[in-house]
């Protein structure tokens, strides 16, 4: 049997896509084939990613926007749809980690990681699936984290843990609700050296009055694989949820963590 990995002719979403995974996630589906929609609260990171996806061969288009709101959403699905034709793959992305401590959390810290992961996931759903399902296929992809596992969670990201734990039921209630031509995933990142986790380590070091250096050597020796993940090795998985080979894939939480929680 042969199998290739070959998007032509899908078009995607992708948010929070300006940097970081979300990014790689973007270039990955774009090299594969699709044409992607980028989302991206920063409207420069934005348009950076959709040069590069056009760089690639295909069509892009840059969609700036705080995702957190239905009104927002639907300007971005409507967006994406008019530069694109449609939607058939979606990766909800967007994140935030604010890293504190439950005691030192406004209701704003509460209010912004359970909207931009769990709510927006809600909303790009309910907004793009319908049709989805009308044309016969689709491919949602919500990013999880390998915290959202019972007995896995950690301190200091009470907020984000409720919000990703949020968004890996609503990834299996959906799984079943939009079956048998659409599948809904999550996937579970461990530790992946971007600006959300650089800024992990830097307030851990200030924490502990220690270097910011140290706190990521110490990271890093948890790790079974002995070494951070980059965005593509979470992308990879995203094309693999996307691709040919990911079909009888559903309403799974697939932990691509590099070993954690283990340690080495
Ligand atoms: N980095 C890790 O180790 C790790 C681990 C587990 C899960 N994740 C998850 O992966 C996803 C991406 O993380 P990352 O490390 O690339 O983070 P990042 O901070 O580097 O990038 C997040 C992107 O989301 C965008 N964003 C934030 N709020 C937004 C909003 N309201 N509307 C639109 N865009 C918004 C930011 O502008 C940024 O470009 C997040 O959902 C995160 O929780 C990351």
């Amino acid at each position: 049997m042969s199998i290739s990995i070959d998007l032509s002719g899908r078009r995607a979403l992708v948010t929070g896509a300006g940097r970081g995974i979300g990014r790689g996630i973007a270039l990955r589906l774009a090299e594969a084939g699709a044409d992607v929609a980028v989302n991206d609260l920063d409207p420069a990171t934005a348009e950076a990613t959709a040069e590069a996806v056009r760089a690639l061969g295909r069509r892009s288009v840059a969609v700036a926007a705080d995702i957190r709101t239905a009104p927002a959403v639907d300007a971005v699905a409507d967006a994406a749809e008019a530069a694109l034709g449609g939607v058939d793959i979606l990766v909800n992305n967007a994140g935030i980690s604010l890293y504190r401590a439950i005691v030192d959390c406004s209701e704003d810290d509460w209010d912004a990681h359970i909207d931009i992961m769990a709510k927006a996931t809600f909303l790009t759903i309910r907004r793009l699936a319908p049709a989805m399902m009308e044309r016969g296929w689709g491919r949602i992809v919500n990013l999880g984290s390998y915290v959202a596992q019972l007995n896995c969670t950690t301190k200091y990201f009470g907020p984000y843990c409720a919000a990703k734990f949020a968004i890996v039921g609503l990834t299996q209630v959906a799984a079943q609700e939009l079956a048998p031509h659409v599948t809904v995933n999550a996937v579970g990142p461990g530790d992946v050296a971007t600006e959300m986790m650089e800024a992990e380590w830097a307030l851990e070091g200030r924490r502990r009055g220690i270097p910011t250096a140290d706190v990521r050597e110490e990271y890093r020796k948890r790790l079974i694989l002995g070494r951070f993940e980059a965005p593509d090795d979470i992308a990879r998985a995203v094309l693999f949820l996307c691709s040919p080979l990911g079909d009888q894939v559903t309403g799974s939480h697939l932990i691509v963590s590099g070993g954690l929680p283990f340690h080495a």
